[in-house]
């Protein structure tokens, strides 16, 4: 009985060690492993982060590339960030990481909300410089803002419908989310831009939740809801190809002005078909690429011009055969 037990004891210490010091090789394998990637990340000048609405967007994935082409001409590690699906919350915890982890400088779109506005305090006062892309704040303590005139860009969505069509017209707007300030500023400037048109209604606002299926969902609703409807206006980047798909789910014979935003590849070919009327143009690669050059600069200075606007414009069919500006920047 007593030597088989004290076998059995060798045996489990045997068996104990050989547990631990395999477990001590691992772990010490992975402290160096972290240990080289630190090295790493310091290699660079700094550390940037861009928190986007969306991972997988494709407007998105474009300010991504051009804040990359930025960063790689710069020496900077970009670090790329966003919730799975669009949703403020989560962009806030991500901009609550981002100040923890104290990178060199956030770029991020605007947040509706107070806890925006403090989040932004916080990291201001941990002296993080930080952006706004796409999307401003201007009540927060944001350095700057880098992007389209959201406004103006809904007024120019306005005036496409004022100028290219005649009698009366029952408009419905289909917008990527309600609570995106960007969204809303755009139906601002678009509900000005017709208001002294009388024959311009607008009918009703329906959510696509910057998604092409969601757009399409909206559209179908909406046109069953108010037959009358002459004209839809999406003022996001995928509702312009969703609109037309629900379009043709529902009243695929009706002749219908389209207004469109963006002009992902998409979109640019709904407009070679006449499917798609006019789509209002921004250059978020540009956003992107000015945004980390902004980022630069405020390393060394405390302030720049606030407020810095990327071009918009109308576009339409007769402007995709020309040799127009507007392909080289996209
Ligand atoms: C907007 C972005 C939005 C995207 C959705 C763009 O028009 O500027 O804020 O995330 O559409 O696809």
């Amino acid at each position: 009985m007593w030597p088989n037990s004290k076998l059995f004891f060798y045996t489990c210490s045997g068996v104990i060690f050989v547990i631990s010091f395999v477990g001590m090789l691992i772990y010490g394998y992975k402290t160096f492993y972290i240990e080289t990637d630190d090295v790493e990340a310091n290699d660079y000048a700094y550390h940037f982060a861009l928190i986007a609405e969306e991972t997988d967007n494709d407007y998105w994935r474009l300010v991504e590339q051009g804040a990359k082409k930025a960063a790689d001409e710069k020496d900077i590690y970009l670090e790329y960030v966003a919730p799975e699906k669009a949703d403020n919350g989560k962009m806030l915890k991500l901009l609550d990481r981002m100040i923890s982890a104290k990178v060199d400088g956030i770029i991020i779109q605007g947040i509706e909300g107070e806890r925006f506005i403090n989040l932004v305090h916080k990291g201001i006062e941990r002296g993080i410089p930080i952006i706004t892309t796409d999307t401003d704040v201007k009540n927060s303590e944001r350095k700057v803002y880098v992007g389209t005139n959201n406004y103006y860009a809904g007024k120019l969505a306005g005036q496409a419908i004022i100028n290219n069509t005649s009698g009366e017209q029952y408009v419905g707007i289909v917008t990527g989310r309600f609570d995106a300030i960007n969204q809303q500023e755009r139906i601002d400037g678009f509900k000005d831009a017709v208001a002294t048109v009388d024959r311009i209604h607008i009918v009703d606002i329906k959510e696509s939740n910057i998604t092409e299926i969601g757009a399409s969902q909206a559209t179908y609703s909406l046109l069953r809801q108010y037959p009358q409807v002459t004209a839809v206006f999406g003022t996001s980047a995928l509702d312009g190809v969703g609109i037309v798909n629900g379009l043709q789910e529902i009243a695929p014979n009706k002749d219908m002005y389209i207004v469109g935003f963006d002009i992902l590849p998409e979109t640019l070919n709904l407009i070679k078909q006449g499917k798609i009327d006019v789509t209002i143009a921004q250059y978020p690669k540009e956003m992107g690429y000015r945004s980390v050059n902004v980022m630069i600069d405020l390393q060394t200075q405390a302030y720049l011009k606030e407020q810095q606007f990327t071009e918009t414009e109308i576009i339409d069919k007769h402007d995709l055969t020309t040799t127009k500006r507007f392909g080289e920047r996209k």
